[in-house]
């Protein structure tokens, strides 16, 4: 899980602009960089752990000539994070240098094979294989071309990668190739670019070509030729123009990429509510037809997927089944089969687990449908139709504009599923879908009015043991994401249960004092028990936040805290209010613990690998 970028111009140093696009891709991972430009027949590399900025103080990676190179900014799979791990990888000669993103399955085989023809490795990383095998197929065949050499090379390979080549054979290109890792090219007028994600070159060029497995690309500034590695045949792919401006991608003038994307969502809504009639249609008349629907998704998007089997039942009378996608080759792998229905939720649409579980289930005959924010990406290739959410890329690690996106397009599903079904009276259909134009609007208000307040609870609670969060009902799902949220950014213990199991287990951990939050729609049956389960906390002492509408007196009452939410939110689409203030919470909780909520430790953006 790391990002790549390679770089091709006419005229200038190449350097500059990958440093800056690598930092772009830091979100993919962070714990060391290098870049490698090519000029006068020499490779020259800088690289180092740690992250870029640091990196840069200490070897200014701009002051490097050249007007191709290559960059990396790395998450470690195989071998620490240490500078001689760091990519790009060369070859004995140091004229191949190699930066990839993925795994190399059979990399042990490979490099026993090299080391035993003499080659000489320096790292502990699956990567360097891939310069040594090209040096090993020009040493076998002096005559041929970089394409040949680098195709020989990759057919070798099992395993996912995203991988950019340069030589100093043929100085003038970069080659690159893709399997089961995100490859995309951006082309300028007299510059090329490639990139595991068009953010790292939207500053540059608008116009990208996406990249499928299997093939190899061979840049010049301003040109690309796509190969088919298998038979060397020619592939014909027109740019496409991507609308998303490169401010989208930058901060904004916000300290951090989190708060900002939070503060994005009233018009990353209204986005993606304008969303795809078409798409919406299809993937609603796949969900009726199902006889079994799994909802199928990772970490913030799973949430989202336990939020709308509430949202399919109440409306729609469909039962559907979340499944974390690393269990679900474990839990559902043997029983899936022609009558089963996938709908996979991935922001990324490159989650190696979701993808597993998507796999397994094409195999045994299944419908696949996706929900993604990234066209382009794996998920969208494989799905049978899919809805691309339209929030924008997202840059924090922590995911927050997508999620809200994620449950608005849902929720316009589980809608679509009802008209077609009839459960629901036309009334109550365009109550909802009325309250649901309004949702923008209403997250609006809640930053503009909260956010003041969720400091002062961040700085009042800043140094709790543990957190606790409860809700009911479909803000089961609020209280799981709120919870992710405050212990992924500001690693602060939290646990999170629907709050009718807080009886059986979890009461006993409170203590005076003990912070537990409260996901309390009024609308809805749930709100008179979870007035009972407030009771029991307080009785033990506990300190009471609750994020309430805001004419709910009684539970105010009985809060330590309360966060208020504008009145009249149908139960079925809370969650999207509701987790608004939880997102904040986490931020500053982030802050007043002093750590960069944009790159929590040890986590990254896609996770690749399974
Ligand atoms: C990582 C990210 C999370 C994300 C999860 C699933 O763990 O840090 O924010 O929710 O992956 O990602 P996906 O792209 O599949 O939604």
């Amino acid at each position: 899980m790391c990002g790549i970028f390679g770089c091709i111009m006419k005229k200038g140093n190449a350097a500059p602009v990958i440093h800056a696009s690598l930092k772009r891709l830091e979100y993919r991972g962070y714990d060391s960089v290098g870049i490698a430009t090519l000029t006068n027949g020499e490779i020259t590399i800088k690289k180092d752990q740690g992250k870029i900025d640091d990196v840069h103080k200490l070897v200014n990676l701009d002051d490097m000539a050249g007007n191709i190179g290559i960059g990396h900014t790395r998450w470690a799979t195989h071998g620490a994070p240490l500078k001689v791990n760091a990519h790009p990888h060369v070859d004995c000669t140091g004229k191949i240098a190699v930066v990839h993103n993925g795994i190399i399955e059979n990399y042990n085989e490979l490099r026993n094979e090299l080391e035993n023809a003499g080659h000489q490795f320096v790292s502990k990383t699956d990567t360097e294989v891939v310069p040594h095998l090209i040096e090993e197929a020009f040493k076998k065949n002096p005559a041929w071309t970089l394409t040949e050499a680098v195709i020989d090379t990759i057919k070798k390979l099992c395993g996912s990668y995203a991988l950019a080549v340069i030589s100093t054979k043929e100085p003038e290109k970069i080659l690159c190739a893709r399997n089961e890792s995100p490859l995309i090219l951006g082309i300028g007028k007299d510059a090329s670019y490639c990139a595991s994600d068009l953010t790292a070159f939207l500053p540059m060029t608008n116009k990208a070509v996406l990249i499928n497995d299997g093939e190899l690309v061979t840049l010049t500034p301003g040109k690309y030729e796509i190969k088919r590695i298998q038979d060397g045949s020619k592939v014909v792919r027109e740019p496409k123009v991507i609308d998303w401006s490169p401010e989208m991608a930058v901060k904004t003038g916000y300290p951090h990429f989190m708060i900002k994307e939070i503060h994005e969502q009233p018009a990353t809504l209204r986005n993606t509510l304008r969303a795809q009639e078409h798409y919406l249609d299809l993937i609603s008349t796949f969900l009726d037809r199902a006889t079994e629907v799994y909802l199928v998704a990772c970490g913030t998007s799973y949430h989202a997927c336990l939020a709308a089997s509430y949202m399919f039942s109440k409306l729609a009378f469909l039962p559907t089944y979340p499944v974390y996608a690393s269990e679900f080759v474990e839990q559902h792998g043997k029983s899936v089969n022609i009558d089963s229905t996938i709908l996979a939720v991935s922001q990324s649409g490159e989650t190696a687990d979701t993808l597993g579980a998507v796999t397994c289930s094409q195999q045994r005959a299944a419908t696949i449908l996706g929900l993604t924010n990234t066209v382009g990406s794996t998920l969208t290739r494989v799905s049978r139709v899919y809805i691309g959410q339209q929030s924008g890329p997202e840059i924090g690690v922590a995911a927050t504009k997508t999620f809200t996106s994620q449950l608005s397009v849902l929720a316009q599903l589980a809608l679509r599923l009802s008209t077609k079904r009839g459960k629901v009276s036309q009334d109550e259909m365009d109550y909802l879908a009325e309250k649901l134009e309004t949702i923008p609007q209403v997250v609006e208000t809640i930053i503009l009015t909260q956010e003041e307040k969720v400091k002062a609870l961040a700085k009042k609670y800043k140094d709790a043991k543990i957190f606790f969060f409860l809700g009911r009902g479909i803000n089961t799902a609020t209280a799981f994401e709120g919870r992710l949220k405050l212990m992924e950014i500001a690693y602060m213990p939290a646990i999170a249960f629907p709050a009718g199991e807080s009886k059986h287990g979890p009461i006993s951990l409170i203590e005076p004092g003990f912070p537990v939050v409260f996901i309390c729609p009024k609308d809805g049956v749930t709100h008179k028990t979870l007035i009972g389960n407030i009771q029991e906390m307080k009785a033990r002492g506990a300190s009471i936040i609750s994020i309430i509408e805001e004419d709910d007196e009684e539970v105010k009452a009985m809060s330590d805290d309360y966060i208020e939410i504008p009145k009249g939110i149908p139960e079925v689409i809370s969650p999207i209010p509701f987790i608004i203030p939880l997102q904040l919470l986490a931020y500053y909780m982030a802050i007043e613990r002093g750590i960069n909520p944009d790159m929590p430790r040890n986590l990254a953006k896609s996770v690749t690998v399974k």
